[in-house]
């Protein structure tokens, strides 16, 4: 049993609006590996802050679109967890809004609709140059390769790139807006799960604050400290795909 989980499910229970922030934590169950975890494969050497960055890519595309190539090709053998399920579950019960930081779909697999990607989606691709959004079916290699040619955009021939923010990059605006716009309209009572996230990457790593100081009840999942556990009013040490389930179960069963 985890600790403090009484008191959040009876925060749950008196609540209206659920913000959940989620980081790289919530899909660890579903097989993707977490930043700040060790990496497995190829990339275990290198580390993802050098790789996510625009001068990383102007530098070698083939070099960074090989790990972007593989990471979409991961993301097509995994499932959702039961944490995203149960969140998925939650918003017919209560009014769920997510902001995640996972450029993966698995909230949405799972089912749920009210979702920002503040960190942007690794399947949104797009030219490089002109910006063009690029559809359509991407070569993936089946184990992780050192390099490979980024796809050609149609409009401008220029180098495809995933659409994540890289490291001093802006946020999606929209994206922004929207947690923003979540975050403004929680009041007294309401709660926010901040499930799955170091909270080291600005600014999502101030999203726990701001909803705190609208007067929400902030409740961390999370099997470590993190940087953000000092402004969380409880901290459920627990996994993403143990704890949700129970806290979703305990009000709707
Ligand atoms: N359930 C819940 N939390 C977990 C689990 C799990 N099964 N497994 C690991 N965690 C926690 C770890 O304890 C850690 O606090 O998830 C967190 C993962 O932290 P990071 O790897 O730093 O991921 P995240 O916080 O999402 O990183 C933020 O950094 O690399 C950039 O843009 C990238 O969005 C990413 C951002
Ligand atoms: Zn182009």
């Amino acid at each position: 049993q985890v600790a403090g989980l009484g008191e959040a499910v009876d925060a749950l229970r008196g609540a209206r609006r659920v913000l959940v922030l989620s980081g790289a934590g919530m899909s660890a169950e579903s097989g993707v590996p977490t930043f700040r975890d060790a990496q497995t494969g190829l990339w275990e050497q290198v580390d993802p802050t050098d790789l996510a960055t625009p001068e990383a890519w102007e530098q070698d595309p083939p070099y960074v679109w090989a790990w972007y190539a593989w990471r979409i090709g991961r993301l097509r053998a995994v499932q959702p967890n039961a944490g995203h399920r149960a969140l998925a579950e939650l918003a017919a019960y209560r009014e769920v809004s997510i902001a995640t930081q996972n450029v993966d779909d698995l909230h949405e697999r799972a089912g749920s609709t009210v979702l920002a990607h503040v960190h942007g989606s690794l399947t949104d691709l797009r030219c490089s140059d002109c910006a063009t959004p690029h559809v359509g079916p991407v070569e993936v290699p089946e184990d992780p390769v050192e390099r490979l040619e980024p796809p050609s955009c149609g409009e401008c021939g220029g180098d495809v790139r995933p659409g994540v923010v890289w490291f001093g990059e802006m946020l999606p605006a929209r994206a922004l807006a929207e947690t923003t716009a979540a975050i403004e309209a929680l009041t007294e009572g309401d709660v926010v799960l901040v499930v799955g996230t170091s909270g080291v990457v600005y600014p999502a790593a101030g999203f726990p604050a701001m909803a705190r100081a609208e007067g929400a009840t902030v409740i961390e999942v999370n099997p470590t400290e993190t940087e953000v556990s000092d402004v969380c009013d409880l901290r459920l040490r627990g996994t993403a795909a143990q704890v949700l389930p129970r806290l979703v179960a305990a009000i709707t069963g």
